[in-house]
């Protein structure tokens, strides 16, 4: 009988679990269940028999796929994939997948609520600002990318974005203003949300040089990965630019020097909670089970994130 772990460091809503369970355990499965584990020990001695294992933002690394002997298939319940260890998966023959779009609303309801938040000086009192008639450049038009737009026109902002990935007439026909370059986006927009991926090529990509075209009262917001933010380059803008504001899901590694000298100028979530809604761990978890028994049952590789 094929054995299914949910490992996360990070637990999906009760009700998420119950129903990742519940698609196993009718598919003839075993069903395992290893939260809230604080080293990587525990986590290696879960795997040791498991033939499919289900992640979120937890490291499947070169230990972990080594350590579980029999693993096929591991689904990370979520967008990026920047956790897995592609090439230990590829070399021991192990299936990996992602769930897009699955929990890219949550991210998105995140990303203008966090903007919303700091127009209004942080919900304190005094005079604050409205998005509505702002220019919103979306960085990277995928899953997230797109709810986010969606949202924002909304709001009433003016959507533009730029994706070498996608092609003009597609985001010309959902109502976005298309930006040529990287640099036209950020020097067009107000505001600028980040939704690629963290890589080799956009790691720190997100530096002083392309943050300083912002026009006067720039907001950054990243609900994406704190991997692609040069952190120099952030302290640089935020001092040189009194009037620059930064809002991220993640806390960047030096967040606590970056809230001592910005206090009101930055937003960092404690902890990254952008897929954190019951609907969002519902819609990826279930997803992820399913993936699995498909895969293992006839072999289905959509999602396959590693060739
Ligand atoms: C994703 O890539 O899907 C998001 O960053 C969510 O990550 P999480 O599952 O760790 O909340």
């Amino acid at each position: 009988m094929a054995k299914v772990l949910v490992a996360t460091e990070k637990p999906f809503a009760k009700v998420a679990v119950e129903g990742i369970q519940k698609i196993v355990e009718e598919a003839g499965f075993e069903f395992a269940l290893l939260e809230k584990y604080t080293s990587e020990e525990e986590f290696l001695k879960a795997v040791a028999d498991v033939d499919a294992l289900i992640v979120r933002s937890d490291k499947v690394t070169k230990n972990v796929v080594e350590a579980a002997k029999n693993l096929k298939i591991v689904v990370r319940a979520g967008a990026g994939y920047d956790n897995l260890d592609l090439e230990a998966c590829s070399a021991k023959g192990v299936v990996a997948m992602n769930t897009p779009g699955q929990n890219s609303n949550a991210v998105a309801e995140l990303a203008l609520g966090m903007m919303v938040y700091m127009a209004r000086n942080s919900f304190h009192a005094g005079t604050g600002a409205e998005l509505r008639g702002k220019k919103l450049g979306i960085h990277a038009y995928g899953n997230v990318g797109r709810y986010v737009a969606t949202i924002a026109k909304g709001f009433g902002m003016d959507v533009y974005a730029f994706d070498p990935f996608v092609t003009a007439e597609a985001m010309e026909k959902e109502g976005i203003k298309v930006c040529q370059s990287v640099e036209e986006l950020y020097s067009t927009c107000n505001y600028v949300s980040l939704h690629i991926p963290a890589n080799d090529k956009t790691k720190k990509s997100i530096n002083f040089d392309l943050l300083s075209k912002m026009p006067k009262g720039g907001v950054l917001v990243n609900t994406a990965r704190k991997e692609v933010i040069d952190e120099e380059g952030m302290v640089k803008i935020m001092e040189s630019r009194p009037d620059f504001k930064y809002l991220s899901d993640i806390e960047p590694a030096n967040a606590a020097e970056l809230k001592e000298k910005f206090a009101d100028r930055v937003f960092f979530t404690p902890k990254k909670m952008g897929a954190e809604t019951a609907e969002a761990n519902i819609n990826a978890g279930l997803a992820a089970a399913r993936q699995i028994v498909g895969f293992i049952n006839n072999g289905d590789k959509t999602f396959q994130v590693n060739k």
